[in-house]
């Protein structure tokens, strides 16, 4: 090594990190930007880690403003890591009803269980130990190390590799799983050592109010200086980032049964898989729905045009569900609901049981429910869609 490079600033993959001197007015700059500018947060009233990691699970593909109320109820529900460990299964998915990603809250609480057991109740302070917690990966381990415990770990999401992109004009794909060691290699280097949980949470909030993924203004950025991507004119080009495969899409016959006491059946879903132990009308997986669908959106089919039986319809939810409802002959509402790898198209058919039914031969996954104790069952998203769509349809009338 000669001595040139011995005084130059670190390269990282071909990437040139700025001198210590560079490093050290970002740092300057951003958090002075921060503690001006620092948003309001009920996770950010002290550093407790049971909170910090809580909101961190449910800022994972939760916006903010979605996130506050949730928050807010689920501490009210749980004040601790220990009564997190104890919570009953409905009670859990309560708090979590609407927000989707339920193996984060099923996680959540098999982590505090883990601390209970392995770590005497108290989260461990080692990003070595914390990473080793159901549910917690690279990203929340820095989250908490930094913001809880003050150490200087990176905590690299899609926001903060969106925004080191921009800084350093990074060509690394940010779809792409492997290329975050980069980006944490490089977050390494300029993390502030004395406040690194603010350091991160600095870049979260840039990431969200400034240097966001669309109508993006560098100019109005506090640290345009640093920014390579905007001296260059090159900032439309960052980040990179390849298109995810689209959602699969499914179609279902989403039935609203009535019986005759104006009850409607509900069937709790299987204790294993997409949206587990949660309750929903009767669900039947039909491809012809697809023709009520039209670029995702649903279109009211006009009478006797379809060419999907009821009949069908019937014949599953007698084998499936023992009823023999009458049902009105086409779909009378419909909605989707996107996951990360499907999209649930479903048409809502409405039924009654005639007078003289039995109903009390549906099988035991199943209950009929009075609506106004709905909320005593926790829907998952689809199911609060279906219930919408089924309601307005009747308040029209
Ligand atoms: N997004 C993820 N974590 C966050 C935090 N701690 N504050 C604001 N937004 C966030």
């Amino acid at each position: 090594m000669n001595e040139t490079s011995m005084t130059t600033a670190k390269v990282i993959n071909g990437i040139q990190i700025w001198p210590q001197e560079k490093i050290e007015r970002f740092r300057t700059t951003l958090l002075s930007w921060y503690d001006i500018e620092k948003r309001d947060l009920p996770w950010r009233k002290n550093n407790d880690p049971y909170r910090i990691w809580v909101s961190e699970i449910m800022l994972q593909q939760t916006r903010v403003d979605t996130v506050i109320p949730y928050y807010l109820n689920f501490m009210r529900t749980f004040p601790s890591i220990e009564a997190l460990s104890q919570a009953e299964e409905d009670t859990l998915l309560k708090t979590w009803e609407g927000l989707g990603y339920y193996s984060r809250v099923r996680n959540l609480q098999k982590a505090a269980i883990q601390i209970m057991e392995e770590y005497n109740g108290e989260m461990p302070r080692d990003p070595k130990e914390i990473i080793k917690l159901k549910g917690i990966g690279p990203y929340t381990t820095g989250a908490i190390a930094s913001m809880a415990f003050g150490l200087p770990e990176p905590a690299v999401d899609g926001n903060i590799m969106r925004i080191l992109s921009r800084l350093f004009e990074i060509d690394a794909d940010i779809a792409v799983p492997a290329n975050r060691k980069l980006f944490e290699e490089i977050l390494r280097e300029i993390i502030d050592p004395y406040r690194p949980g603010d350091f991160n949470q600095a870049l979260m909030d840039l990431g969200a109010t400034i240097c966001t993924p669309k109508n993006y203004h560098p100019e109005k950025s506090p640290v345009k200086e640093f920014n390579q991507s905007y001296l260059n004119g090159t900032w439309e080009k960052y980040p990179v980032k390849s298109k995810k495969k689209k959602a699969k899409p499914v179609y279902y016959a989403g039935v609203v049964i009535s019986n005759q006491k104006g009850e409607l059946l509900l069937e709790k879903r299987p204790s294993n898989g997409l949206l587990a132990s949660m309750w929903t009308f009767p669900l039947l997986e039909e491809s012809q729905i697809s023709q009520f669908f039209a670029k995702g959106k649903f279109l009211s089919p006009k009478e006797g045009t379809s060419d999907y039986s009821v009949n069908e319809l019937n014949d599953q939810l007698d084998l499936f569900y023992g009823i023999k409802p009458v049902l009105i002959k086409e779909p009378i509402a419909g909605d989707t609901h996107i996951f990360s790898h499907l999209k649930w198209h479903m048409a809502i058919y409405y039924g009654e049981l005639p007078k003289n039914d039995l109903i009390d031969s549906i099988p035991e996954h199943c209950a009929w429910v009075k609506p106004e104790d709905f909320d005593q069952y926790t829907f998952p998203g689809p199911q609060m869609k279906m219930w919408a769509a089924y309601k307005n349809k009747f308040l029209e009338k």
